[in-house]
């Protein structure tokens, strides 16, 4: 049974403070068992643009803040590039605890599945009513899954804004570890320009 899902719960949490402490009891779905720690949200209460990532990784789990591990690099220098000073905005994920497979002394990275983030957007929605953005960037699928209450692809909703079910903007693009991963360097190179456009739009929208 989840442990907070209550109007009651709702109405007791009245700050990004008093959410934090609620997450940090989280038992929804049983990611709560293996991982270190809750990984909340981070950034500015009245931000005006969040991104929302897929789930914790790695570091994040042992920081206990989101992405500050490779792919959180890769979003720094990118935000930098796009000129949006990552202290401006709230920085969050679809799911709030890591999930991975233990292999000898590494722990892989696992997709949170379509249960796991059903029981977690309560948490990004208690963000959101906190933070009340403008607008929304959707870093790859488990976020556009999360926002969009379905599963779609990233190619079909890029480029153009489009709007969440309570009206907010939303801006859909690719996860930072998918430009990880890409090996060619020109591919490298035009879906980072894609990457760094998309961000640069968001923030445009948000009238930043
Ligand atoms: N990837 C994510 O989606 N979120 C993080 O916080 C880190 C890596």
């Amino acid at each position: 049974m989840p442990s907070v899902d209550t109007h009651d719960a709702e109405t007791r949490i009245g700050t990004l403070a008093q959410l934090e402490q609620a997450e940090a009891g989280c038992t929804r779905c049983p990611l709560y068992k293996h991982a270190t720690q809750v990984v909340p949200g981070e950034g500015r209460r009245r931000a005006r643009l969040m991104l929302v990532g897929e789930q914790p990784g790695d570091k994040e789990d042992i920081a206990g803040r989101p992405f500050v591990g490779p792919a959180g690099r890769l979003l720094d220098a990118a935000l930098a590039e796009a000129g949006i000073p990552r202290a401006s905005v709230f920085l969050t994920n679809a799911v709030k605890h890591f999930k991975f497979e233990p292999r000898g002394k590494r722990r892989l990275h696992k997709r949170p599945n379509a249960g796991e983030i059903e029981q977690c957007r309560w948490w990004l929605e208690q963000e959101r009513r906190l933070v009340a953005p403008a607008v929304l960037v959707a870093l790859g699928a488990t976020a556009v899954r999360t926002l969009l209450g379905r599963p779609l692809t990233i190619s079909a909703l890029r480029g153009r804004a489009r709007e969440t079910e309570d009206g907010t903007t939303l801006i859909v693009t690719v996860h930072p570890s998918y430009l990880l991963r890409i090996r060619d360097a020109d591919s490298r190179a035009r879906e980072h320009e894609g990457f760094i456009a998309d961000l640069r739009r968001a923030w445009q929208l948000a009238g930043e």
